[in-house]
């Protein structure tokens, strides 16, 4: 298999390292179709993908990778601990199956995925990922759905910042003060759920009747009007499609440009509304 070259470019990273700014997320991929969808979408250009040891599917991207042919070195590669493995050891016992599980000497980037606040062990799972990056079994720490207050708490407490905070973010729910804050302190912020899982897109909604104008001045789709709206913003993005066709749609994001008044009437579309849960409700 020959692999075009990388569709997107990369955000440095707090740490000095940098992540490709689009990545596939690989959430509800049910693992038998993983590893070809891995595999084609590297083809393509992809070079990051997003998956966590929830998503039960982390040995399938291992093997995506290597039937991609792409080297290693090439690729970037995130997976996360869940909430059940919090603490110095567990968080490590859990990385290293990770690891195990997509035959892996190193994860470019490992996320704590909630904070789980009701456990209040998140901390000792930061001191574990400090621990493994110093180790060298992981280039670069973060987390993920961490608010303000969980952020600051692991800077007071261990004087290390993650260099990414994956949240839910997309045009219902921009999430403007946790991105100040995070960058602030230095991490870079990731959008999951970009498209509000499909959300944006649903028929008959005022947001796929406003994203479908924009799309049709550019000559675009309205996917990629909402995922350019990410872009354009410094987000990083990781949409999940199970359809070739659709991940190749997703990342034909990076040679055009949306207008201030595009950004505007996207803009309008905030309501606030989460798909998921909210952090500090989640344990
Ligand atoms: N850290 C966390 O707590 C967390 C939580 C949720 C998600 N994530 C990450 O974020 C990634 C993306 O989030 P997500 O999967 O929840 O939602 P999403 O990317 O916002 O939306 C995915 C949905 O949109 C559809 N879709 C994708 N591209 C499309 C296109 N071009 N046209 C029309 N429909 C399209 C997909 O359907 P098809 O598959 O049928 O194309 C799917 O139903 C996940 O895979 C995961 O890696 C992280």
């Amino acid at each position: 298999m020959t692999a075009a070259e990388p569709l997107a470019p990369r955000i440095a990273l707090a740490d000095g390292t940098s992540i490709p700014q689009l990545g596939l997320g690989v959430y509800k991929v049910p693992a038998p179709k993983t590893a070809e969808l891995v595999a084609g979408a590297i083809e393509l250009g992809y070079r990051h993908i997003d998956t966590a040891a929830l998503y039960k599917n982390e040995a399938e991207v291992g093997a995506g990778v290597r039937a991609s042919g792409v080297d290693r070195a090439e690729l970037y590669l995130t997976s996360k601990v869940w909430n059940d493995a919090h603490g110095v050891e567990e968080t490590r016992a859990a990385f290293l199956e990770s690891l195990d599980k997509a035959r892996l000497d190193y994860w470019d980037l490992y996320l704590i995925h909630w904070p789980a606040p009701t456990q209040n062990r998140y901390v000792e799972a930061w001191r574990a990922l400090i621990a493994l990056r110093e180790q060298g079994l992981v280039r670069s720490i973060g987390v993920s759905n961490f608010e303000p207050h969980h952020l600051q708490r692991l800077v007071d407490e261990t004087g290390v910042a993650p260099v990414v905070d994956q949240v839910e973010l997309h045009p219902w729910l921009p999430q403007r003060s946790l991105r100040a804050a995070a960058s602030a302190m230095g991490a870079a912020v990731e959008s999951w759920s970009p498209l509000a899982r499909g959300g944006v897109l649903a028929p008959g909604s005022r947001d796929l009747e406003v994203l479908t104008a924009i799309a049709s001045r550019h000559g675009k789709t309205p996917a990629q009007v909402a995922l350019r709206w990410h872009v354009q913003q410094g987000l990083i993005v990781i949409p999940k499609s199970t359809s070739l066709a659709r991940v190749a749609e997703n990342a034909a994001i990076f040679d055009w440009e949306l207008t201030a008044t595009d950004m505007a009437e996207i803009a309008q579309l905030e309501t606030g509304e989460r798909t998921g849960k909210h952090p500090d409700d989640l344990g």
